[in-house]
């Protein structure tokens, strides 16, 4: 029997959203049967001040889309295809494409049992085999982050059989473990599992900005000392690790990692 023969189980997203009430991500659930792409969705609601954490979650997508302009194959009532609604800062942003995959990999583990790897930059795979794709599309406004959105299409039940137009390997959770997973179990677990990493990450980047407003050495001249050798300049900003970026007097940058120094100012 193929996937379009199968009588499909509706989603049950709102026992999902009804255990997700408190968290950040997923407290929200708008379902459809069939989309363009859940993108496209969840755009609208950003674009009409949707609160964060709000999630498309569609049985179908007559125009999924993937990285890069590929399409994403979206055949209805096997799989999951959501999109999550952000608004990170420029910080959190840059790091969405390391989170989501990693949030992914931690929900299959433990729902699943099963151990995937992530194939750089964000596409999660079972031996090899691509099991889930990410993509994060964002609106800028100048250098600021207006809202990002996370789309994530997992091949839960499908038979990867049935699209030879595929030409790329892949597997679904169920032809890997031999027998059906609960699509709301993966769904609540991926969505649990993004909700701790993005509020870490929300935490330590207003920590982050805290740490740069209160910097007084910044835009100060200053002379660093470490053993015999001296520089002098103007503290010009900090790296991501902390490090800091002095500009000497002929306009060179130079990168004085903590620890290594002391400021005289
Ligand atoms: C890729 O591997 O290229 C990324 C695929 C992302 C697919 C998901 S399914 C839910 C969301 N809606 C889309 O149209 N694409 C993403």
């Amino acid at each position: 029997m193929s996937e379009g023969e199968k009588k499909a189980v509706p989603l049950a997203v709102e026992a999902v959203e009804a255990s997700l009430a408190n968290a950040p991500l997923g407290h929200r659930i708008i379902y459809l049967p069939v989309v363009t792409s859940t993108m496209d969705i969840a755009r609208q609601e950003a674009e009409q001040g949707g609160e964060e954490g709000i999630v498309v979650v569609a049985e179908e997508q007559t125009a999924g889309r993937g990285r890069l302009g590929r399409r994403w194959v979206s055949s209805p009532g096997q799989n999951l295809y959501f999109s999550i609604l952000l608004y990170p800062s420029r910080w959190v942003y840059s790091r969405l494409s390391v989170a989501v995959p990693v949030a992914v990999a931690r929900a299959i583990r433990h729902t699943c049992g099963l151990y995937p790897e992530i194939k750089w930059p964000n596409d999660v795979r079972l031996g090899g085999k691509k099991v889930c794709g990410i993509l994060i599309e964002t609106a800028l406004q100048d250098a600021e982050v207006r809202y990002a959105i996370a789309g994530i299409g997992i091949n839960v039940g499908s038979n990867p059989e049935e699209h030879p137009d595929v030409t790329a390997p892949t597997t679904s959770l169920a032809a890997e473990l031999g027998k059906p997973v609960s699509r709301e179990d993966l769904l609540q677990a991926v969505l649990t599992e993004l909700s701790v990493i993005y509020m870490h990450m929300r935490g330590w980047g207003d920590a982050w900005g805290e740490w740069q407003t209160l910097l007084e050495t910044l835009g100060r001249e200053i002379q660093v000392r470490w053993g015999e050798q001296v520089e002098e300049g103007v503290a010009e900003a900090v790296d991501g690790e902390g490090n800091l970026l002095l500009r000497r007097p002929d306009g060179t940058l130079v990168t004085l990692a903590a620890g290594e120094v002391t400021l005289q100012i």
